[in-house]
């Protein structure tokens, strides 16, 4: 049976352990040269709505460096753009890839290409949910903390995407998350509820990001104004002022606390240039890990037996 994945819920507590245990196998074997080409004639195919760097390029050169190879579209080089159904694009592609990638705004729309091919579809970030960011964040906390065991994540600002596949995480392996967002960004209720429903780790929401920080072994944050709230930009720098990761807030967290953060930042907004470029900072580590991330998903959803 195909296996998507459109958010983190897609997967078991275990088959998380374990996609995160054999990106970091793949990562040892690519640096000793002894990783063998899984992938060799498969395709990715790849439908990007909004801009990447980091998703795009991970997940190609996890394709090309597995043997295979990627064709990518944006949404307006499609007949999408032409209104062709998503129900029909997504049967076609199934006949010519292996697995589709898609980066677009609306949830439902990964969840309508997911329903019609035949093929695993992999979100790559919509409006709602950014899972394979998250599950590569926690192969670089396992790698750095060397284990997400009592883990104990602080986010700080909007509750966004990428906030949203933290509680799925959190949810689904049990760790604590809590997270600092000012009035009328919190994260979505219906995310929270099914955590609180479903999950098996502690979800706490505060206004106060000192208070979010104090006992955490990872901050977190991301930008203020996510791809598409571009007009709402300058109202949200001043909303969101003080949820800022900067010197101050870093001394109010454990002295071990790493900062990560998904890129792109804005220096001066939700981080400052000393606290992204200090000691504490581990987001290039974080970002390289997207590629052995992807390298261990594209392997798992393309030779899976079952
Ligand atoms: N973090 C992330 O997804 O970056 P890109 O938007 O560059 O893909
Ligand atoms: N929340 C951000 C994440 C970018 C990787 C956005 O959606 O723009």
């Amino acid at each position: 049976m195909k296996r998507d994945l459109l958010t983190i819920r897609d997967l078991t507590a275990s088959e998380i352990r374990q996609l995160i245990d054999r990106a970091q196998r793949m990562k040892q074997e690519w640096s000793e040269g002894s990783l063998r080409p899984s992938l060799s004639r498969r395709i990715l195919g790849l439908i990007f709505a909004k801009p990447s760097t980091r998703t795009r390029v991970s997940f190609e050169a996890a394709m090309y460096r597995l043997g295979g190879n990627c064709i990518f579209l944006t949404e307006k080089d499609s007949q999408i753009s032409r209104s062709e159904p998503l129900a029909d694009t997504a049967r076609v592609l199934a006949r010519y890839v292996d697995t589709i990638a898609v980066r677009t705004f609306a949830h439902r729309d990964v969840e309508e290409l997911a329903r019609f091919a035949s093929i695993p579809v992999i979100n790559g970030l919509t409006d709602d949910f950014h899972p394979c960011q998250v599950l590569s964040d926690l192969l670089t906390i396992q790698e750095k903390r060397g284990s997400l065991e009592a883990l104990h994540v602080a986010w700080i600002g909007d509750g966004n995407n990428v906030a949203h596949s933290w509680i799925n995480a959190s949810a689904r392996l049990g760790f604590t998350l809590s997270l600092a967002c000012p009035p009328g960004h919190e994260p979505s209720n219906a995310v929270v509820e099914w955590a609180g429903k479903e999950g098996t780790g502690a979800v706490h929401i505060t206004r106060d990001p000192r208070e979010a920080v104090s006992s955490a072994d990872v901050l977190y944050t991301d930008v203020w104004a996510s791809m598409g709230q571009e007009a709402e930009a300058e109202e949200r720098r001043k909303t969101f002022r003080d949820y800022q990761i900067n010197d101050s807030l870093l001394a109010a967290a454990p002295s071990h606390a790493l900062v990560l953060h998904c890129l792109p930042a804005h220096r001066g907004e939700e981080i400052t240039e000393e606290v992204m470029e200090g000691p504490r900072s581990v987001v290039f580590d974080q970002a390289e890990n997207r590629l052995y991330f992807q390298m261990a998903l594209l392997d798992w959803v393309i030779n899976r037996q079952d």
